[in-house]
This record gives C-alpha cells, structure tokens and sequence, in this order.
C-alpha cells in the first residue's frame, strides 16, 4: 500500500527530499511550459509541504545530456518556478553533489525549498546506482514521490531512494493514480488511441497492447515514419528510430484498426518551412523530411475521432514548435475537442502545445504522463509506484534505524 503525504507526521523542521518531473523543453535559455501547467501541477505539494514548516529538497532529471551538459541545466525551471510558486526562499543549487549544495540545504529555514541541479547530470542516475541513491537520501528525513511522469524509469531517485528513507506519494501522484485507475479499469468504447511525437519505442509497445482493446490507433511523428519503412515505403530523410525496424515489422500492420497518415506534408528542412508539399503516403523524395500528417489524413482520423467516446492522445502528429507544421495536429485538436466523451491526453509537448492553442481547457484529463500514462493505461506497473508501495511494509523499522544511526554519526 502506497502512502499519501498527509500520512508524514509532523512536518515542522523535516527535511523532505521530493522527486518532480520537471522535463521541459528549454527554449533560448527559458523553459517552454505554456503557462506553466506542468510546473504548476506539483505546486499544491510543494505548498502545503511549505505551509506546514519542512526544508524542501526538490529534485529532477531534465532531458537526455550526456554528462554535465548546461543546455540541460534546471535553472531555467528554477526561474520559471519562482515566478509560478514564490519569489523567497526558494533557491537553486548548482550541483546535485559538493559541500556548497550540502551548505544551502543545511541553511534552508522552515518551509524553504531549494532545487538541486538536474539528476542526469550524473550517468548513476539511469544507471539505478545504489550509492547514489543513498547518497541522495541523506538529503532528507523523508521522501515523497510526485513524480508521476518519470515514474515508468527504474532510476536511482525513482526506485533507488525508497530503500533508504521512508516514502511516500504526492498530491500529484495520488491524482494521476486515481484518475488512470479508473480510465484503465473502466474505458468507454469505442476507445480510439492517437499517438504521435517521438520516443517511438514506449509507443511500439503499446500500440501492440491496445490492437484489440481499442476500435482505432491513429499514427503519427516519428512512430509513423517507423511503421512506413518497415512497410518499406518512401520516406525521405525523414526522422525514424532504426533500432526500433525490427519489432516494427513484426507488427501486422494490415490490420483494420490500425491507421497510418494518407498523405503528409513535406519540407527540405525540419527548422523552417522550405518547398512545403502534400505527398501521398510513401511518395516522399529523398531531400524531403515529413513534417505533419496531410489534410486527407485529417479528414479520415477526424472522422475516426468523431466516433469515439473515449480518446486517449499522446504525442504530436507534427513538428508543432514550427506554425506552418502545426495545421495537421491543430486540426486533429479541435475534432477531439467537439466529442462529448472523454478526452484522455498526456506528455509534455502535446501539453505545451494544447495550451499555447488555448486548448488544453477542453479536455477532461490532462495527465502529466507522457510514456508512463501510456503504460499505466497498458497496464503496466510503473517501478516507480511499485517502489513506493514495496517499502511501506519493512520501512517504518528500517527507516527508524536508519534515522537513529544517522542521528548518531552527526552527534
Ligand atoms: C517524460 O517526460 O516522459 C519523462 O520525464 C521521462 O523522460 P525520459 O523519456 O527522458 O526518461
């Protein structure tokens, strides 16, 4: 059983070392939150941890660097957060390790925060390295989860700290399990499924799991691209995951339920819009890069979409950051948006997307999951919330003893 915050006795003075999912896209140097919806959604944590006198330690991961790569930093998240949350007593440290981060979290006050520089930065992280995640633990008396979105990875601060410190859920977690239990357990049919954007490998796998759970899979992105080539058509210079061909072509891609674009725009380059073209499906020329789904595509999917009364929508169906290649999954928005049933989406730019459109008020659920939405509903169980319902058991002598032995050493 997995315990909520509410559950941590006395907050006056604990130090808690919370893990959020603050994996945002950074654009010139700010973080392309819209406004700000994936930030504000661990604010009611942060604030009643802050409210009720802890010393917050907030940690994150940010994108896929290699080593310490500043492009990748959490400052612009951290400044982004003080504009959203509070402008005081919030602070930013510039490692996750070293004598000046232990100094800013040992001078925190009562209901300050700081935010440690991302997670990744260190390759231990993904590795699920247990000294590191030991190391992490000393940061705090306790350990809260509110991570949802990150919480598909087996990775040290997800998995790792729970065997240190005792732990528990976020507001946010405990939402995004209540809502998905419920969408999982209990869809409306017809349940059709879009999904779009990158990371086609979490994709693949679920495409497979939903074949005969839903009445449609729409296709779009980089996952489409895949899909076309296995089915050896033309696609360009267009983005696929090639390690991905295989388990592609494995797929039966004939099936009735399963839909891939008709027609797709086209540009010479991916940054800006050069010699656009609508081409069929698997009629792309070998300089052209497919940069959205075509308006046949749209008129089809839309018609799919019209039956349903349930849609669940991961990804974009273009490269959305450009205006002139967002037509496609604009459109697909808006068919979703004129349903009356349930309108399921999740992942970071389809978010960000959905609000710049000020669409994301149409929808009924919004889930800060992007790959661990899709599992969650594929019925997987995420490491992460398995960490934190495994613990629960054994912990509360473990932590008891781990506390005392450390009260002990810093006497
Ligand atoms: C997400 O945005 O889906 C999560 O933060 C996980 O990111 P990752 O795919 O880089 O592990």
């Amino acid at each position: 059983m997995m315990q909520s915050l509410k559950k941590i006795s006395d907050l006056q003075g604990k130090r808690v070392l919370i893990r959020v999912d603050f994996n945002l896209p950074i654009t010139e140097g700010e973080a392309a939150d819209g406004s700000g919806w994936r930030i504000k959604s661990v604010i009611p944590t942060l604030e009643y941890l802050s409210k009720n006198g802890a010393k917050i330690i907030i940690i994150s991961h940010l994108g896929r660097p290699k080593g310490k790569d500043f492009n990748f930093s959490l400052y612009p998240i951290f400044l982004k957060l003080k504009e959203l949350w509070r402008g005081d007593g919030l602070f930013f440290a510039q490692d996750v390790f070293g004598p000046d981060v232990e100094s800013q979290i040992n001078n925190l006050k009562d209901g300050e925060a700081v935010l440690l520089e991302n997670l990744r930065f260190y390759k231990e992280e993904e590795e699920n390295d247990e000294s590191f995640a030991e190391k992490l633990s000393k940061y705090g008396d306790v350990f809260i989860n509110d991570a949802f979105a990150a919480s598909h990875r087996a990775h040290a601060s997800i998995v790792g700290i729970p065997n240190f410190l005792k732990s528990f859920a976020g507001f946010l977690m405990e939402k995004e399990i209540a809502v998905l239990t419920a969408i999982r357990d209990k869809p409306r049919r017809p349940l059709v499924l879009v999904m779009g954007g990158a990371k086609a490998e979490t994709k693949l796998k679920l495409v497979r799991h939903f074949l005969d759970k839903s009445e449609a899979i729409i296709l779009g992105g980089v996952l489409a691209n895949t899909l076309f080539l296995a089915k050896n058509m033309d696609i360009g210079a267009s983005v696929v995951e090639e390690d991905l061909l295989d388990n592609a072509k494995k797929l039966n891609i004939t099936l009735n339920n399963l839909h891939l674009p008709v027609d797709v725009l086209t540009s010479k380059s991916l940054i800006t819009p050069n010699d656009l073209k609508v081409r069929p499906a698997g009629l792309v020329g070998p300089d052209e890069f497919i940069v959205d789904i075509g308006p046949d595509s749209v008129k089809l999917f839309s018609k799919i979409i019209g039956t349903a009364k349930m849609v669940i929508w991961n990804g974009t169906l273009g490269l959305t950051e450009i205006p002139a290649f967002k037509k496609g999954s604009l459109e697909i928005a808006n068919a979703i948006s004129q349903i009356s049933g349930e309108k399921i989406i999740g992942g970071g730019d389809l978010i960000n997307f959905l609000d710049e459109e000020n669409l994301i008020g149409k929808m009924s659920y919004v889930s800060t999951g992007g790959g661990a939405m899709l599992e969650f509903l594929a019925g997987d169980i995420l490491p992460g919330i398995e960490a934190l319902s495994r613990q629960i058991a054994s912990d509360a002598t473990n932590a008891i003893d781990y506390q005392t032995e450390r009260d002990r050493d810093n006497k």
